[in-house]
């Protein structure tokens, strides 16, 4: 359906993943954390920005008591990709320790995000601490890193919508498409 957001819609050559597609395996991955937690005292962390829109979904469809916290972390410029170097910008507000943490991301792409942050949230004395995330891109792997939840894995294709940007635009489109190049000066 791409009856909104139509201007949006004309930048993307394809789309990748359907609005009903996300929210059948968003229910599924809800009822499987549902489970997997059972009795134990859940923290979301959700990973600012790009991972709002899945975030949102995914707590509604979680049957348990669950506590939610953000954090975000800055590229230094364009160099973080390489570098991995991952600056620290907005931190937990709460103490955790003893916690059940899931992290929640939108995508796992170099994987050096959530390497960082996965040992930064060891230092502060989770109980236990999981990745969720709605896409892997494991062909831009850089480190050793697995997500122990994940709805898609997807090629290693420009992608937007559904939390996700380019240049902070597309992150409201309900799909999840593949930007033209166009657009971003590629070919
Ligand atoms: C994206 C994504 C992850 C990270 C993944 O965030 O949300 O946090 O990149 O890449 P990596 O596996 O190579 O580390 P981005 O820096 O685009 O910020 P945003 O979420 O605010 O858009």
């Amino acid at each position: 359906m791409m009856d909104t957001n139509a201007a949006l819609y004309g930048d993307l050559t394809q789309i990748l993943v359907t609005r009903e597609e996300i929210a059948a395996a968003v229910r599924k991955l809800g009822q499987q954390i549902t489970q997997d937690y059972q009795g134990k005292e859940l923290m979301m962390v959700g990973i600012l920005k790009g991972a709002v829109v899945f975030f949102a979904d995914l707590l509604r469809e979680i049957d348990l008591p669950v506590k939610m916290e953000f954090m975000a972390v800055s590229s230094y410029g364009a160099t973080t990709k390489t570098t991995g170097v991952v600056k620290l910008v907005k931190d937990l507000t709460v103490d955790i320790t003893g916690m059940h943490v899931l992290i929640v991301e939108d995508i796992v792409d170099s994987g050096m995000t959530l390497s960082y942050l996965s040992k930064y949230l060891e230092t502060r004395g989770a109980a236990s601490i999981k990745i969720a995330t709605l896409l892997d891109k494991p062909e831009r792997r850089r480190v050793d890193l697995k997500a122990d939840y994940f709805c898609f894995t997807i090629p290693d294709k420009f992608v937007v919508g559904y939390g996700l940007d380019y240049d902070e635009k597309y992150r409201n489109l309900p799909d999840i498409g593949v930007l033209d190049p166009r657009v971003y000066g590629g070919n």
